[in-house]
């Protein structure tokens, strides 16, 4: 389905019916990274993806592609929808939307599910490497960055003996244009830090991680358990970064009991 937000055309998915949840991908990524959680759970909510400013069949706009303005345009979504609360799942970047959304519109929020990512913003050292990168695919295009990106986004196992989810990941990459990569890693070299705002999250949140996520380790998904309140953690055997995709049965197992406590 198509979509105009912010003078831009937005690709996005609505699923099902009842609770609302909106599905955020991870960089450098789009909307069908998410094609298990929608296929388990529009059974018992709606599910709502969207390709990310730039991504999948999205428009990119101007650069830097700010989480700020992701989230303005996940509002944006939501107002067309008629939806006026949702709960928010985030993966990676799509947590830096998320965490970005509840900042900008705390009401509009009624759970969160925070996967594989970080409230803090860049070390000096990240960002550094963040503006490499998006020099690097400018450069050298999509594919260069998958050569880079598809070992850190896999875990050990998915590496040894899923080739399948290897190829998948880099098919949505390579399908990216080298711009818009370029643009969000500028956009995530910006962003702001949200590790103040955990304190006054006072609806349920759900963190997952991947016990092989070399990007945002399993100490991370605790700082973020240890900042919210009553906050619970799940983490996931055998995956790496993208949880999600990697192990899908244990991730909406984890998904669908937090939905359905709600
Ligand atoms: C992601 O998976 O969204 C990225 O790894 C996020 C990041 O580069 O910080």
């Amino acid at each position: 389905m198509q979509a105009t937000i912010n003078h831009l055309n937005f690709s996005y998915r609505d699923q099902g019916n009842g609770e609302p949840v909106i599905f955020l991908h991870a960089f450098p990524l789009n909307q069908t990274m998410w094609d298990e959680q929608v296929a388990a759970l529009s059974h018992h909510c709606r599910t709502v993806t969207i390709d990310l400013r730039g991504f999948g069949g999205s428009d990119a706009g101007h650069p830097p592609l700010t989480m700020e303005q992701m989230a303005a345009d996940v509002r944006g979504l939501m107002s067309g929808l008629d939806i006026e609360r949702a709960t928010l799942v985030g993966l990676s970047m799509g947590g830096y939307v998320a965490l970005a959304f509840y900042r900008e519109y705390p009401d509009a929020v009624r759970a969160l599910v925070l996967s594989d990512t970080r409230a803090s913003a860049d070390t000096h050292a990240a960002r550094e490497r963040r503006l490499q990168s998006a020099e690097k695919a400018e450069r050298e295009g999509a594919a260069a960055i998958a050569d880079d990106m598809v070992p850190l986004l896999l875990g050990e196992t998915t590496r040894q003996t899923r080739p399948d989810i290897a190829a998948r990941v880099r098919a949505m990459i390579e399908a990216n244009s080298p711009h818009a990569i370029s643009a969000a890693q500028r956009g995530m070299a910006a962003r702001r830090d949200s590790i103040y705002i955990l304190a006054a999250i006072d609806f349920p949140t759900l963190i997952i991680v991947g016990a092989e996520d070399q990007l945002t380790p399993p100490t991370e998904a605790e700082s973020l358990r240890d900042g919210i309140r009553g906050a619970r953690l799940q983490v996931i055997a055998g995956a790496g970064h993208l949880s999600n995709i990697e192990r899908p049965v244990e991730f909406n197992a984890a998904l669908t009991e937090f939905i359905e406590s709600l």
